[in-house]
């Protein structure tokens, strides 16, 4: 595994992270979770990527993550470890359990740090851009973050370029820069190209890519049928049967040739093609088992792309 830095800061990232957003909650298999974590770290994956609300019930993947920490990560192997958490969709009922006020991202915070038994995290995150908070309030939240040794980055999360480029002026401008953007980014997935990636390159922002399989529709999971245990078969997974279309299972299959002629998998194609972009500090992937997570690392064996290959893709895209 190569380490990659992240934007213009000190801190170096895995080519791969890992997310808990599916998998590692309350109706999940703790063994499993525990043992893709335990194998995801003895092959070079130092960050591990967690949000207040995941888990089935929400805060569940947080708990259990702590858990696993406690078990395996204790003393200085807390200190290999990039943790990051997020706060700005709903988390809880009333009036400050949701977006961006001061109010919910410092609580939400301290919330995190109980749930997952920790002193700090290393990355904390605006979840999403609130339309009614200023913006300035949200940034000044992560800025106490960081000033207040709760988390010693500061990260955004599906913001567009233009609130984008407004995040990272106020926080540069409070002394807390932008580590790290995270957006949806994948082959089926491309409005960062739209004018974000060009932002974040500017301004030394780094980029960690989410759901860069499209919930394993990128994969060979789908290439048939909707099979037993996938996320589109679970009704609390996020990825509905409504999105397998026709016409997705025909590009798919495209794709799936043409990471055949590569020598790889859909999956493995689908990773490498997003860090073939030197902006893509990392690509932040889920796994549901070892085995998936094992196929996906492979990916950077082979990196590069030829022109050819990258038109085959363009036009599989746009057909
Ligand atoms: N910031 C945000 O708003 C936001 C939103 C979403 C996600 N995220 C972050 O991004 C992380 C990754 O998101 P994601 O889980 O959607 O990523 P993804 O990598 O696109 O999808 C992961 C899912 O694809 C399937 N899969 C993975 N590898 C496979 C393989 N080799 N063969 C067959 N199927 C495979 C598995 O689903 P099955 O269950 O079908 O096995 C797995 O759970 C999340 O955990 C979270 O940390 C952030």
């Amino acid at each position: 595994m190569d380490y990659n830095r992240c934007g213009r800061s000190g801190l170096l990232l895995p080519q791969i992270s890992l997310g808990l957003w599916h998998n590692f909650g309350s109706f999940d298999d703790l063994h499993n979770a525990e043992q893709i974590i335990i194998n995801a770290f003895d092959k070079g994956i130092t960050h591990f990527d967690l949000a207040n609300n995941y888990g089935s019930v929400p805060g569940s993947a947080e708990e259990n993550f702590g858990s696993i920490v406690q078990r395996n990560f204790q003393g200085f192997m807390r200190d290999q470890l990039v943790i990051s958490t997020k706060a700005g969709y709903k988390m809880w009922d009333g009036s400050y359990g949701d977006w961006g006020s001061r109010k919910y991202l410092i609580t939400s915070l301290n919330q995190s740090l109980k749930r997952m038994n920790l002193e700090y995290v290393d990355i904390f995150y605006s979840h999403r851009p609130d339309p009614k908070t200023p913006v300035e309030e949200t940034m000044m939240a992560l800025d106490y973050a960081v000033k207040s040794g709760k988390a010693l980055y500061a990260g955004i999360s599906n913001y567009n370029a233009e609130q984008a480029k407004q995040a990272i002026a106020i926080l540069k401008d409070l002394g807390t820069p932008c580590l790290i953007h995270q957006p949806k980014y994948s082959m089926l997935e491309r409005s960062p190209e739209n004018g974000l990636l060009d932002v974040l390159g500017e301004n030394g922002v780094g980029c960690i890519a989410f759901s860069p399989l499209a919930q394993g529709l990128l994969t060979s999971r789908y290439l048939k049928e909707i099979p037993a245990g996938s996320r589109a078969s679970n009704p609390n997974g996020a990825l509905q049967t409504t999105d397998i279309t026709e016409e997705i299972i025909q590009k798919i299959q495209l794709l799936n040739q043409l990471a055949q002629k590569r020598n790889q998998t859909l999956a493995q194609m689908a990773i490498a093609w997003l860090l073939k972009d030197k902006r893509i500090t990392s690509v932040l992937i889920g796994a549901s088992s070892v085995t998936q997570l094992y196929e996906n690392l492979k990916s950077i064996e082979q990196l590069t792309f030829s022109e050819e290959e990258l038109q085959q893709i363009e036009s599989i895209l746009r057909e």
